[in-house]
């Protein structure tokens, strides 16, 4: 018997990865996703790569009632992969109770629900915003977490003490929370990948949508950073490693390895590339000239982040293994796909 697994926000960029990672390793999936940031036909493209299609419920998890009733007559699962939320920092700053409301209120509806129906394990989608600027680098988990800038940051942060103190009043209940640095890329089969609405926040989608010719240029935010070139480093890794690393957390819950019923991994490569790096590497690998200029930092920016990614490898046996050319690639013919010039 497949082991049944529920997903929130498994339509998203990493839900869906990680959906598919989940039925390739024989689990039996449901997703519930309010689609307000993603699309119903990506099930479809999940049923194309894997060859088979998992459940699929829409729910807004603001709304506790029917969560209940889904569980109510959806019964046996083992297990919640957390990844519904809202995700844009910007717009977080502006309105920072709508974000506390669908984050947070959705995570407890979601809690008080699987206590009810008994279902006591439960993986995390948090961030490594949660470090704000680290003092020391890499970053571990033992790393002081800081008040991060934004309300979306905050959000991962205040969820992580929720899931904590839940863990720390059950002992039932067991959860981990992954602290993903910056996901990129897309699935190799080009059928998955990043779809934003709107204007891109985040570097990738913004470099392939000006390549594309979607935007006129993309805006490199600082050059004048305590860095190698004086642009911001971060630890980019491949969608797909992240999602391959769900499925070794779920299994450490499952076997009931851990150490202790609340545990926190850093999910990164080790290895910080700086904005101009990736720019650069983009145009190898595509054979693109990006159009780009260099402007004034972002507020809320942190100079260096990358990880100290040792504990999910000796816990999870698990380890990124795509390399930023891999990342780019496919974000690249993902964007082409999307953009129907492929
Ligand atoms: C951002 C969020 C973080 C969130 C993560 C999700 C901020 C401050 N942090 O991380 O909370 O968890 O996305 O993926 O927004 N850059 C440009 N031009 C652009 C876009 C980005 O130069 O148009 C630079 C940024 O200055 C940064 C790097 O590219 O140095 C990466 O930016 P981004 O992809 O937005 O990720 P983070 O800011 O690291």
């Amino acid at each position: 018997m497949k082991k049944k697994i529920l997903v929130t926000g498994g339509c998203g960029y990493i839900g869906s990865h990680t959906v598919v990672s989940l039925i390739e390793n024989n689990f039996e999936v449901t997703i519930i996703d309010d689609l307000s940031n993603s699309q119903e036909d990506v099930i479809d493209s999940i049923k194309e790569i894997t060859g088979i299609k998992p459940n699929f419920l829409k729910c807004d998890l603001k709304n506790k009632d029917h969560i209940d009733n889904i569980l109510k007559y959806h019964k046996g699962f083992e297990a919640i992969i957390h990844f519904a939320a809202h995700k844009a920092v910007g717009e977080s700053v502006q309105n920072p109770l709508m974000y506390y409301q669908n984050n947070l209120t959705g995570l407890i509806n979601l809690l008080v629900c699987a206590q009810k129906y008994n279902i006591n394990n439960l993986i995390f989608s948090s961030s490594a915003t949660v470090y704000g600027n680290p003092e020391s680098l890499p970053i571990s988990e033992k790393n002081k977490t800081q008040r991060p800038s934004s309300p979306y940051g905050n959000s991962k942060k205040v969820a992580e003490e929720i899931i904590e103190d839940l863990a720390t009043a059950s002992k039932d209940f067991s959860a981990i929370s992954l602290r993903y640095f910056n996901p990129i890329g897309a699935h190799k089969s080009g059928l998955i990948g990043e779809l934003p609405t709107g204007i891109p926040n985040n570097l990738m989608p913004y470099i392939t949508q000006t390549a594309i010719g979607l935007r006129e240029k993309l805006m490199v935010f600082g050059n004048d950073y305590p860095t190698k070139d004086g642009t911001p480093i971060r630890d980019y890794i491949h969608v797909e490693d992240l999602a391959d690393a769900h499925v070794k957390a779920l299994s450490r819950l499952l076997n009931k390895s851990q150490e202790t019923n609340f545990e926190i991994m850093n999910l990164g490569t080790g290895n910080g590339f700086s904005v101009l790096e990736v720019i650069k590497t983009f145009e190898e690998v595509t054979q693109q000239k990006l159009n780009y200029e260099i402007t004034q930092r972002r507020s809320g920016d942190v100079p260096k982040l990358y990880a100290d990614a040792k504990l999910a490898e000796e816990k999870l046996n698990w380890k990124a293994e795509r390399t930023l050319n891999e990342m780019i690639k496919s974000s690249w013919i993902w964007e082409q796909k999307v953009r129907k010039q492929l």
